[in-house]
């Protein structure tokens, strides 16, 4: 018997390979994000994202039934306010953008999941993802200032309707801040998906388009971490965890395989996720628009990073992916 007839004795089969086959992805591994912005009467094409849209709250209900019949029950939602300030008072207004569409969504399907996004910089004028401090000489993010932000815009969220939080800024200590917060309000029973292991990236420029969020100075590298590297990735994982992390996640996912490997075997009993980017999603659809690439790469690429060590995706790619998966 030569190696080649062994290895390839169970791929003969469909039915074979279907029984063998390691990592399974399905509609339940799947976060569809949205971007919901003030006063639209019309969806918005996000140019660099084709096939994405801001939607106006009058948009919510059809695309939320459109997930249900695509078997998709999470939605990560991400609001552009009318207006921004410094200190991105939108974010924690009771009648703010996101609060609005939170209400909407859980009126439209109650059994939907609201994860929603806690953070700065879609509401502020700066664009960063926190309080920026000119004192300091050098504009920076003002780590404790942003702490009782996010506190106040996560029981915010959850006042609105929000089942799980999302604190997406990479500000030291936030998830700590935000379990304090949760705790203290009797709110112990809403989980925190803590971005923990995010990266300083390129790949997330079409999402900065489409949720208005661009730094109008400087960049993210003083919070969003060093592309580099992987072992801190780790690291930072570890210390969202201490600080009361339900779940983590690595960012981007595609590139960063690697990491979502090395995380998910330092810490194999927390739940792992991991965030199909903007940027990785405008590359595919770039390619497949082309004829260059089949569109089935994009199922390939997400049973990759479950492969990886993921257990579900946020990803642009949530519902048509969904139709297809059991
Ligand atoms: C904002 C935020 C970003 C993403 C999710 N939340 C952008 C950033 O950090 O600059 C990226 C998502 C994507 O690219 O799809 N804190
Ligand atoms: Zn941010």
């Amino acid at each position: 018997m030569t190696l080649i007839t062994r290895m390839r004795r169970l791929r003969y089969q469909p039915v074979i390979r279907d029984l063998v086959r390691e990592t399974v992805l399905t509609k339940h591994d799947l976060v569809l994000p949205l971007f919901i912005k003030h006063g639209l009467t019309k969806k918005v094409p996000v140019q660099s994202m084709p096939g994405v849209y801001q939607l106006g709250l009058a948009h919510v209900e059809e695309k939320i039934e459109s997930m249900l019949k695509a078997g998709l029950k999470a939605v990560l939602l991400f609001g552009v306010p009318a207006h921004k300030d410094p200190f991105g008072c939108d974010s924690y207004a009771d009648d703010g953008i996101v609060q609005q569409a939170i209400r909407k969504v859980k009126a439209v399907a109650p059994e939907m999941l609201v994860i929603s996004d806690i953070c700065l910089c879609e509401y502020t004028e700066h664009g960063h993802c926190g309080v920026v401090n000119e004192k300091t000489g050098c504009p920076d993010v003002d780590n404790d200032e942003t702490l009782a932000l996010l506190q106040k815009q996560a029981l915010s969220h959850v006042k609105a309707g929000a089942d799980i939080l999302a604190p997406s800024g990479m500000i030291d200590g936030a998830v700590g801040a935000i379990r304090r917060a949760l705790d203290d309000t009797n709110l112990v029973h809403i989980p925190i998906v803590a971005y923990s292991t995010k990266y300083a990236s390129t790949l997330y420029g079409p999402f900065r388009e489409a949720a208005e969020g661009a730094p109008q100075f400087g960049d993210r590298r003083t919070y969003q971490m060093d592309p580099a590297n992987a072992a801190e990735g780790v690291r930072e994982a570890q210390l969202d965890i201490d600080e009361g992390a339900d779940i983590i996640m690595v960012k981007p996912a595609h590139a960063y395989l690697d990491v979502i490997y090395r995380v998910k075997q330092a810490f194999p009993t927390v739940p792992l996720s991991a965030y199909h980017t903007s940027g990785e999603y405008a590359m595919l659809q770039a390619a497949i628009a082309n004829g260059w690439l089949s569109d089935k790469v994009v199922f390939e690429i997400h049973t990759a990073i479950k492969r990886a060590g993921a257990d579900f995706i946020f990803t642009y790619y949530a519902e048509e992916l969904a139709r297809g998966l059991s």
